[in-house]
């Protein structure tokens, strides 16, 4: 079976964890395209780089290598860096990096070159639209925004990375303006997603649902 699964949705609404889960059972590449922007922005903090120096960020991005292993694990120029991307300095000013046109055109082709020949399940704000406009199945995952700040305390503190519930749902509600509202590549809804709200279904339910879709159960009702 040719599978190509594209999610779409803001921070926090479960895309990883969902992709994750997805990949184990269909046997797919799961590429989390959020890790290439953070590898850049965390390439500008160790280079003392300024968030207003464009420029140079820009050439950040043209010459950066990120490998995105099987298992999770991020290498930035051959070194590994899964945790040190997800900190709060990155997190900080990962999106007002995300926004510069030129750094979104070097990341989707590094996207697009991981997702070539392959069955993957890719999430993001613009797979979707963007980087996997033929994939043959779209969704859109959305909670509110108090639920999905709840989960990435939650798994934050699991992974031991030092932020408070205030600074996360802060943090999350100024990307979600800064994600939808891009000049390029914004987190938008459309017409050919499947759009799943999670702020009350298990891990277990998602998979589920997007499962009785995937192998053809035209009965399932999702509220679009
Ligand atoms: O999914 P994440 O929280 O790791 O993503 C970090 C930031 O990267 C997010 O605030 C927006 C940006 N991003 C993007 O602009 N396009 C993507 N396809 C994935 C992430």
């Amino acid at each position: 079976m040719n599978i190509t699964i594209a999610i779409d949705g803001p921070a926090g609404s479960g895309k990883g964890t969902l992709a994750k889960e997805l990949a184990k059972k269909y046997n797919l590449i799961n590429i989390d395209t959020g890790a290439t922007y953070r590898c850049v922005a965390l390439k500008t903090i160790r280079e003392n780089i300024d968030i207003n120096e464009t420029d140079k960020i820009i050439e950040i991005s043209k010459n950066i290598q990120i490998e995105l292993k099987e298992d999770g694990t991020v290498l930035m120029d051959g070194e590994e860096v899964t945790k040190e991307i997800r900190s709060k300095e990155v997190t900080t000013i990962v999106s007002p990096i995300s926004s510069i046109v030129e750094v979104r055109k070097n990341m989707v082709e590094i996207q697009r070159k991981i997702a070539a020949n392959n069955n993957v399940v890719m999430e993001g704000r613009d797979i979707t639209t963007i980087v996997l406009p033929n994939a043959k199945y779209k969704f859109y995952l959305d909670a509110e925004l108090e639920s999905r700040a709840k989960r990435r305390y939650k798994e934050n503190l699991e992974k031991g990375i030092d932020m408070t519930y205030e600074e996360i749902y802060e943090n999350i509600k100024k990307r979600d303006y800064n994600d939808m509202n891009k000049e390029v590549g914004a987190l938008k809804r459309t017409d050919e997603q499947v759009y799943i709200d999670t702020t009350n279904l298990t891990i277990e339910e998602e998979v589920e649902i997007i499962g009785k879709i995937i192998e053809g159960d035209k009965d399932e009702k999702i509220d679009r």
